[in-house]
């Protein structure tokens, strides 16, 4: 199966939210932690000044966008150091989230911004550290917990996106080996989730949802 269609509907859905709160939050000097091969350096663009990568010496990803090696727990830079940060995909990845919570809180500015999307229903990845999944009551009371204050939490999808996409996923551990089914999994693999899109339209029951998107601020000094 082409790689970008086996998941061309969550990741949509996923950027068209981001979009929104980019052009809604982000400004001045970005960090992106655990920025991976940094997917969103053009999306964030127009509205920031810089956009610092982070990621550690272990990433299974290229270096080449790492601009700072570090861990989501230990950035080697001053307080307050940026307006706003990105966080996608990372935080189940972490053994310690409320640490790195702390971290994010400790390097933006009073009023700074962090955007983070966190994973509430997923398969496997990453392994072995892959560490958690989250609730939208988990994420506000850690970023409570953490001096932020909560300004969205987004479900990203209902039952049925998730529910496709996982099909999806379960179908293509079936593109290997000799019958090489790959052309009618790629077909089957659209299908499904074009249809999870539309009856996620009918019903988004969002207790369901793949993914959740949070907004939170760090409180500006009084
Ligand atoms: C699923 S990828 C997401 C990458 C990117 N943010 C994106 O949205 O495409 C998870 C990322 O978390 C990073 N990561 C895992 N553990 C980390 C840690 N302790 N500190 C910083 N980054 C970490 C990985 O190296 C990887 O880049």
């Amino acid at each position: 199966m082409a790689r970008q269609l086996l998941n061309i509907l969550v990741n949509e859905l996923h950027d068209a939210q981001l979009r929104r709160y980019a052009a809604e939050y982000a400004r001045g000097q970005l960090v992106d932690i655990g920025c991976g091969i940094k997917p969103y350096q053009a999306m964030f663009a127009p509205f920031v000044t810089s956009h610092v990568g982070v990621d550690h010496r272990e990433t299974l990803h290229t270096h080449e966008q790492i601009d700072l090696y570090g861990t989501a727990y230990t950035i080697s830079v001053a307080d307050n150091s940026f307006d706003t940060a990105l966080c996608t995909a990372v935080l189940e990845h972490l053994e310690e989230p409320e640490a790195a919570l702390r971290e994010c809180h400790r390097v933006l500015q009073p009023g700074g911004v962090a955007l983070y999307s966190v994973p509430f229903i997923w398969h496997l990845h990453e392994e072995p550290r892959d560490f958690f999944r989250y609730s939208k009551h988990g994420l506000r009371y850690l970023f409570e917990k953490t001096g932020f204050e909560l300004l969205e939490i987004q479900p990203l999808s209902g039952f049925w996106v998730t529910f496709g996409q996982l099909l999806v996923y379960y179908l293509y551990r079936f593109n290997h080996g000799p019958l090489r089914w790959s052309k009618v999994i790629t077909l089957g693999g659209v299908v499904i989730q074009a249809l999870a899109f539309v009856l996620d339209q009918l019903d988004k029951a969002e207790q369901w949802t793949w993914m959740y998107m949070v907004v939170a601020r760090k409180p500006a000094c009084r």
